[in-house]
């Protein structure tokens, strides 16, 4: 059993704590509109390896950079035009940029395992951005799961997850997107890296034009990788019913264990994957079963975790 972190409610006490943990290279997670992340300062090349050894994750896999305004991301990153707009349109909120970093950038290196890229955002949600004010500093935060397992989407999913492996955890209750970031590359045409909480249609859109898939294998990161997000229960996509022995994941009006939308509504939908994966994954069965999930908006950041979370494991 892992011991427990320190997990606090969201109040100014929090705050200061969590500042000073941070200040001292330390690990706090902390609620953002998609997930928990696992922050550290950015500029500490200790505190990031520390992200690193907690989650068990390869060098090779760069983190997020999380800052509180337009402002600080030009501290790091190449604006352009694009950024401007998708910045303009989208943050605070789920998105990601990757864009190529500045050379004189205060970051560890580690952050951007080895890149000329860093990966950029300015979370929607008031705790982080609190703290991230606070702090006054760019936080460093992958979500805070141990490498390859399901995302947190509360407080109580990273303790079980990291137990004393982060230092505290401010507690604010689920996530309300309940997916990760979209991630748009902006190196030369932009591309969807990982499709996420904005629609990549929505993207296009703002951009006016369309995005290109990351074909070229360059960037071997495990968010990218077939299984990932992986539950220990095995997974079945696009069922009608519950076979044998299984736990069945249903999404509109039907007969199910856990439902992730009675109504059939995507949002909702996606605020619940996780947190209804990680239930039923407890419960020991067979098998999940997962009803289909129309592949339109915020469905096909879904169906992309589902298809990840059912793939063979490594
Ligand atoms: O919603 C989110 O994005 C959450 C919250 C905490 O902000 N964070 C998150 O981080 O999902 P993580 O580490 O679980 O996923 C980050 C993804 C990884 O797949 C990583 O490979 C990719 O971002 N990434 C980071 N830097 C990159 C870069 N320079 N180029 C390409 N991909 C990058
Ligand atoms: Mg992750």
């Amino acid at each position: 059993m892992l011991s427990k972190p320190n997990i606090l409610k969201s109040d100014g006490a929090a705050l200061t704590a969590a500042c000073n943990f941070l200040t001292q290279g330390r690990l706090v997670a902390f609620p953002t509109e998609t997930v928990y992340g696992l922050g550290a300062d950015a500029r500490n090349v200790e505190a990031v390896a520390r992200i690193y050894k907690a989650k068990g994750r390869p060098s090779f896999n760069p983190l997020i950079v999380h800052v509180a305004s337009v402002e600080a991301a030009r501290k790091y990153v190449a604006w352009n035009e694009m950024a401007e707009r998708l910045a303009s349109a989208f943050w605070p909120g789920p998105l990601t940029m990757v864009l190529p970093f500045k050379t004189d950038t205060p970051l560890a290196p580690a952050v951007t395992a080895g890149l000329p890229s860093v990966a950029i955002r300015i979370p929607g949600h008031q705790v982080a951005l609190d703290l991230l004010r606070h702090f006054d500093g760019p936080l460093a935060a992958p979500s805070a799961n141990p490498s390859g397992k399901i995302s947190p989407t509360t407080a109580v999913h990273v303790a079980d997850g990291l137990g004393d492996k982060v230092d505290m955890v401010i507690d604010d209750g689920p996530c309300a997107v309940g997916l990760e970031s979209t991630i748009i590359g902006m190196l030369e045409v932009p591309k969807l890296l990982r499709p996420g909480g904005i629609p990549t249609e929505d993207v296009e859109r703002a951009i006016g034009q369309p995005l290109g898939a990351d074909l070229d294998d360059d960037i071997t990161a495990p968010g990218q990788l077939a299984s990932h997000y992986a539950p220990e229960t095995a997974i079945r996509l696009n069922a009608y019913e519950a076979l044998n022995g299984e736990l069945f994941l249903g999404f509109g009006a039907m007969e199910c264990d856990l439902n992730l939308s009675p109504s059939g509504n995507l949002a909702q939908a996606a605020s619940n994957l996780f947190g209804h994966l990680h239930e039923l994954d407890e419960k020991s069965a067979t098998r999940i079963a997962v009803a289909p999930i129309p592949d339109v908006g915020i469905g096909a950041a879904i169906n992309d975790r589902l298809r990840r979370a059912a793939a063979p494991r490594a």
